[in-house]
């Protein structure tokens, strides 16, 4: 039996989805089985409660050959002003439930990229080594930057058409979707042979930096697309606008630091890193669809 946490989640649907259709035996752990659909409730096996409660997460491990675990992306309104504790809580309540247990763990994770100020990811590596603590073996999925984080940009992708980040354009980094961190998960899940600690970085098909990115788009949604660099305090004025704390907004700023950025280079590409789906078949697939749907194509190209 496999457990999957964040049931919902962008990356915990596929990997649900995907464990379902290979026939496995699955619980999953959701704080409201009211927002599971019915298929899910009928095939899966439904533990309810909160990731950060130790209790809820003994109950959902107990007798798992392997759990999937997803700390949430933290959302707006998110009240934790700390990236680190938001993400220790989960993480501690992991510990807790694994401790002892000969569960395996396929954790989705950021990365550990010897650089200690990198923002969220600085908490990932945090994550890492508590989940390590435990002692259950343990496979850590480090993905850099999901192309589905583009999907925020589309207001701004139809006018002025641009994509504003704060990090420098002209850095490649490893982008990858989130489809195909669901499909590492599950190959991870089902590969029954492992049983030691480690991580796998996923790595889109090449590393793109955002310069490259703006002349992909345009390709796609046929108009001109630029990147704007802004200045971090930029970006942080903008989510605690959205409704993150200033810490948190901080925390996600630092992320596409210029060192941040070059630090990825770190997890070095091999075949078993390297996903299929380039930026240009995930903006065709998924980002032109939304970007037409959301009414906003149409609106007059000021570039
Ligand atoms: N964005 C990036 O570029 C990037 C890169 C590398 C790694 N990551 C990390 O990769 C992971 C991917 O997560 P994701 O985007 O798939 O997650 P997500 O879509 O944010 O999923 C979160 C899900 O967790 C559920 N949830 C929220 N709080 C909960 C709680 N206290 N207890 C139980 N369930 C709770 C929600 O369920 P309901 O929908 O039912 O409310 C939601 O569907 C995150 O840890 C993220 O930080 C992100």
């Amino acid at each position: 039996m496999i457990t999957v946490t964040t049931p919902n989640g962008r990356v915990g649907t596929h990997v649900l989805r995907s464990l379902l259709e290979r026939g496995e035996t699955v619980r999953v752990i959701s704080h409201s089985s009211d927002r599971l659909s019915p298929t899910v409730r009928e095939k899966c096996d439904v533990v309810v409660g909160s990731l950060d409660d130790a209790a809820t997460l003994r109950r959902g491990f107990d007798g798992a050959e392997t759990v999937f675990w997803c700390i949430p992306q933290s959302r707006p309104g998110n009240s934790w002003d700390d990236a680190h504790e938001y993400h220790d809580r989960f993480a501690r309540a992991a510990l807790a439930a694994l401790t002892g247990s000969d569960t395996r763990v396929v954790a989705a994770s950021a990365g550990r990229h010897g650089y200690d100020d990198q923002g969220i990811v600085s908490a990932f590596a945090s994550v890492e080594d508590t989940i390590n603590m435990s002692g259950v073996a343990v496979r850590h999925l480090r993905s850099a930057f999901f192309m589905e984080n583009l999907l925020e940009s589309i207001p701004t992708l139809a006018s002025p058409g641009a994509v504003f980040l704060n990090g420098p354009g002209d850095i490649p980094l490893p982008m990858v979707c989130i489809s195909d961190v669901a499909a590492k998960a599950v190959d991870c899940i089902t590969d029954r042979s492992w049983r030691d600690q480690g991580h796998v970085a996923v790595h889109g098909p090449a590393h793109v930096s955002f310069d490259e990115m703006a002349v992909v788009l345009s390709e796609i949604l046929e108009k001109p697309i630029k990147y704007v660099k802004v200045p971090d305090q930029a970006l942080i004025d903008n989510l605690e606008r959205v409704g993150f704390p200033n810490g948190f907004a901080r925390a996600y700023a630092r992320l596409l630091t210029k060192d941040a950025l070059e630090a990825y280079a770190i997890e070095p590409r091999t075949l078993e890193t390297t996903t299929p789906t380039t930026l240009s078949e995930w903006a065709r697939s998924t980002l032109l669809p939304v970007f037409n749907a959301s009414g906003q194509s149409g609106q007059e190209n000021r570039v």
